[in-house]
């Protein structure tokens, strides 16, 4: 199921339990998987617009409290000054919305208007979750480690998704980390 005939697609790091995060921050720090990200949440078009996404308040926190470049942030918040306490009004490329559905709707329209085919939830647990029933695509870097003291998850994923293409595993020269990249993608309505 898209939004309003936009793709909706969700994309995160996680370890072999499903941890994404721990005090706000990732567990772990792993270039070539920064650059997959954005690779993927940028479309290389003439637009001024390369890429939307949607995530919550901690997540944009857990960033520096600073937009995306080059792409337009939707930041999910129910405190209704949060974009004048982050000196976000009147900014093109980030806006405060104070729940799902508006951030889905804003971003689809936009996504029509930018001709962008995507939007991107980027997390966290609490976005990943509630994003869950209008999500056809999810991007999940597998990373081989247990990570025991973590406090965001990744939510397990229902049969209806399954596995489109798998990278090869991969080696991170400075963390360790083996780590590879799927695309899991929702069957169609039978
Ligand atoms: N590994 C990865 O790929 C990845 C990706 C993204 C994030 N992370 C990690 O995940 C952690 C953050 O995730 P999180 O689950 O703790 O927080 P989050 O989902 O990023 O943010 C939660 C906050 O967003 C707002 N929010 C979310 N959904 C909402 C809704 N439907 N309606 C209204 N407000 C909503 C609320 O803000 P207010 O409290 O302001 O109301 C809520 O407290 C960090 O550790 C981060 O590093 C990891």
């Amino acid at each position: 199921m898209s939004y309003a005939h936009t793709e909706v697609a969700q994309i995160a790091a996680i370890s072999s339990n499903r941890c994404i995060g721990k005090n706000n921050e990732l567990p772990w720090h792993i270039s070539a998987d920064l650059q997959h990200f954005k690779k993927m949440t940028t479309k290389q078009n003439d637009g001024d617009i390369q890429g939307i996404v949607i995530m919550g308040r901690k997540t944009f926190e857990s960033m520096g409290s600073k937009p995306l470049p080059k792409r337009v942030s939707f930041i999910i918040s129910t405190q209704m000054d949060y974009a004048e306490q982050k000196g976000l009004i009147d900014k093109n490329n980030a806006h405060v919305v104070h729940n799902l559905d508006d951030a889905l709707t804003q971003a689809a329209s936009l996504a029509h208007g930018a001709h962008l085919d995507t939007i991107w939830i980027i997390g966290g647990e609490r976005v990943f979750n509630e994003a869950m029933m209008y999500t056809d695509r999810i991007e999940l870097t597998h990373i081989d480690t247990e990570i025991t003291d973590g406090d965001a998850f990744f939510p397990e994923l229902s049969d209806n998704f399954i596995v489109a293409s798998e990278s090869e595993q991969m080696h991170d020269d400075k963390s360790y980390l083996d780590f590879r990249f799927v695309t899991y993608q929702k069957k169609a309505a039978e």
